[in-house]
Parts: structure tokens; C-alpha cells; sequence
């Protein structure tokens, strides 16, 4: 990896996603990773020379998934299929430097939009490469569960937000049936 200008932990946490702040967080993320004794090794091996590319294309990912941006195309289940090698603890650090240095960058509502979809994603990768049969950590299931209520509390509070917004507008354009016809 090439050397960096983004502070590892910034003095604001975040409230809200941005292109600009998704960069930085993979860019700190993934800086973590290639430090790491246990992940560093696998992404130095897989990326070497490729490094930036793989930033870019992490950052479209996070963008399209929390932003909506929808300029991902890849397939994530086939980028993982050729590691051989992972194990469950892979898992548990990879897991665990992402909920860390997401939290250390966003407040918790933007927090919660990276959490709960990178252990969904997380999960149906570990069934993948360790079989269906494969026991998920019971410490991560609980933790995506309450993600899960989480986010869809936000999503509901940004609904009656938005419903409580529009409650004082009108519903139809005004003097809709007024056509000016009847005036003659
Ligand atoms: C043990 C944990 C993990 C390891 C070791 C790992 C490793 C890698 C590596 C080496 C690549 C690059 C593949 C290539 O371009 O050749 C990659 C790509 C990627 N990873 Fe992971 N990964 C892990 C977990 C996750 C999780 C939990 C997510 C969920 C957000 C994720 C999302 C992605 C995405 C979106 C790509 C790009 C896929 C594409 O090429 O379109 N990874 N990962």
C-alpha cells in the first residue's frame, strides 16, 4: 500500500456518508488490514501490485450499498472463492477491524448503514467457504440482529420524518378540477 494522508481517527465522527468520507474509511480500513499480522499477509499476497484498484473499487462498493449509488458491478461471493485459505478467525479480525473503524469515523445512525450489511455479507460469505453446516459465532449473530432493528429504526424514523414533513402540504395541485372552462 502506498503512504497516507488520512488520519486514522479523525477529532468528528461523521453524522452522515459521504463519497469523500467513504473513501477515507476504506482507505483507513484497509491500511489496518495490511498491518494486521493475521489479514495482512492474505490481501499482500492477493493484491499485490493492485492495491489502488482495489481502494477504487471498495470505495464504489461502500458508496452504491450505503449511498445508493449503484455503480458497483462485481460479484463478491466469486472475488472471495479463489481464497483458499481463510479461516473463521480471518473472519472474526476482518469483522472486527471493520465494526472498530467504522465506529471511530461515524456516529452511530451512520455507523449502523456499514455495519449491518458487512456482517450479512460477511455471513453468507462464511457459509459459503466453510459449508452450510458451518455454526456462525453466536456473538456475531446476536450483533447483527440488533443491527438489523437498528437500521430498520432509522429507516422507519426517516419514513415518519419524512410523512410529518409532507402532513402540512397539500395533497392534490389546487383547484385541480378548475379548468377555466366554466368562466365563459
Ligand atoms: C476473511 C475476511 C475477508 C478476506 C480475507 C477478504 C479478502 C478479499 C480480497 C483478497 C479481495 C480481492 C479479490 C481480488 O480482487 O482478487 C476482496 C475483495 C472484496 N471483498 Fe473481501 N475479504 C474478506 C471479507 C469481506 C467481507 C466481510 C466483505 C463484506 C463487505 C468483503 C467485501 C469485498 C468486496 C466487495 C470485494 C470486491 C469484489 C469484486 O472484485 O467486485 N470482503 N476481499
Amino acid at each position: 500500500m502506498t503512504d497516507s494522508v488520512v488520519q486514522p481517527t479523525p477529532s468528528v465522527r461523521a453524522s452522515q456518508a459521504s463519497v469523500a468520507n467513504i473513501r477515507e474509511l476504506v482507505e483507513v480500513f484497509y491500511r489496518r488490514v495490511d498491518e494486521d499480522p493475521l489479514l495482512g499477509p492474505v490481501f499482500a499476497r492477493e493484491l499485490a501490485g493492485r492495491w489502488d484498484a482495489h481502494l477504487a473499487k471498495m470505495t464504489t462498493f461502500w458508496s452504491s450499498l450505503v449511498l445508493g449509488t449503484k455503480d458497483y458491478c462485481g460479484n463478491v461471493q466469486e472475488a472471495h472463492r479463489p481464497l483458499g485459505d481463510i479461516e473463521p478467525q480471518h473472519f472474526a479480525r476482518w469483522i472486527t477491524l471493520f465494526l472498530d473503524t467504522v465506529e471511530s469515523r461515524y456516529e452511530p445512525a451512520a455507523a449502523v448503514q456499514f455495519m449491518e450489511p458487512a456482517l450479512r455479507i460477511a455471513q453468507s460469505l462464511q457459509l459459503s467457504k466453510f459449508g452450510w453446516d458451518y455454526r456462525i459465532p453466536e456473538a456475531q449473530v446476536a450483533l447483527l440482529a440488533s443491527l438489523r432493528r437498528l437500521r430498520r429504526g432509522e429507516r422507519e424514523t426517516e419514513a415518519a420524518e419524512h410523512l410529518r414533513d409532507r402532513s402540512g402540504a397539500t395533497s392534490f395541485p389546487v383547484n385541480v378540477t378548475d379548468t377555466g372552462s366554466e368562466k365563459s
